[in-house]
This record gives C-alpha cells, sequence and structure tokens, in this order.
C-alpha cells in the first residue's frame, strides 16, 4: 500500500542577509526535486515573507520540512497546519511559485493557525497570478 498522503502549511521570513533573487534559485531546485519525490504544493512570496504549503507522501513530506527549516536563507519559520490528506490540492505543481506584491495577505496569514491559516491560503489562490 502506498504511504499516506500528509500536508503542511508554514510561514517565515526571507533571511535579513539573503537576497530576493535567491527565491528563483530555491524554486528552481525544489522543481526538479519535490518532482521525484511525488511533493505537489505552492510557494508564495511577497519580497518578505514566504508562505509555503506542501503534500504529498507522509515521509517524504516531513523530511522535506526537516531539510527547509535547517535552511539559512529564511528565518522565523513557523508551521501554520499539518495533518493528513486524503486527496491531493495540487495536481499540476511540482512546485508553483506566486509572487504577491501587497504584503499584508501574506502578512495577515502568518498570524493565524490551523483550520483557520488553511482556509485564508486556499481562499488566496485564485487571486494569485498561476
Ligand atoms: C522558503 C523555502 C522553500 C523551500 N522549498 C523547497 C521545496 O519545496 N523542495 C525542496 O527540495 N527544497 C526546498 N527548499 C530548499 C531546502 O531548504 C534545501 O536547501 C534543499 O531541499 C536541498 O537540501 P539538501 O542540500 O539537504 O539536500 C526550500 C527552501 C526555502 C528557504
Amino acid at each position: 500500500m502506498s504511504e499516506p498522503l500528509h500536508e503542511i502549511l508554514y510561514c517565515s521570513l526571507l533571511a535579513p542577509q539573503c537576497p530576493t533573487d535567491a527565491v528563483g534559485h530555491i524554486v528552481s531546485q525544489a522543481r526538479a526535486r519535490n518532482a521525484h519525490e511525488s511533493i505537489t504544493g505552492l510557494l508564495v512570496f511577497d519580497g518578505m515573507h514566504f508562505c509555503h504549503h506542501i503534500e504529498g507522501p507522509r515521509g517524504n513530506v516531513l523530511r522535506l520540512l526537516d531539510r527547509i527549516e535547517a535552511d539559512p536563507r529564511h528565518v522565523e519559520m513557523k508551521v501554520l497546519h499539518e495533518g493528513a490528506l486524503d486527496v491531493r490540492r495540487y495536481l499540476r505543481f511540482d512546485m508553483g511559485l506566486a509572487h504577491v506584491e501587497e504584503t499584508d495577505h501574506v502578512e495577515d496569514l502568518c498570524m493565524l493557525d490551523g483550520a483557520e491559516a488553511l482556509a485564508q491560503f486556499l481562499a488566496l489562490r485564485p487571486r494569485l497570478d498561476i
């Protein structure tokens, strides 16, 4: 039987010494690796805050979270929601990237928790240029 699906939504801040063009590099690296590990998701970046939703086989998702947590390119990482998932929410992306202009959307989201944070993130998706 295949491993159960798991999802994680977290927020973080670009590290102060890290240039914003590092994000393009993160995404191109992540795309290749996520496709290999059956991880799908969406990374939203507003020039300062990251909000990242990842899903896939539980073990792969938890190992990815450990790697991301140790990454010095961002700080103040906070998991907003984590749990089992019946059906993937992202089918077309190995990892989508959305740049948003207005900082308040993502910043507000980072203040939320659990199901509320997830609902807010999912509600943001139709407004993103992806
Ligand atoms: C905000 C953020 C999001 C990231 N997302 C992913 C991702 O989806 N997949 C991935 O493989 N690496 C991602 N990374 C990069 C990982 O932290 C890590 O550098 C990469 O997986 C390589 O890990 P390794 O050098 O230990 O093999 C992300 C990093 C940051 C800062």
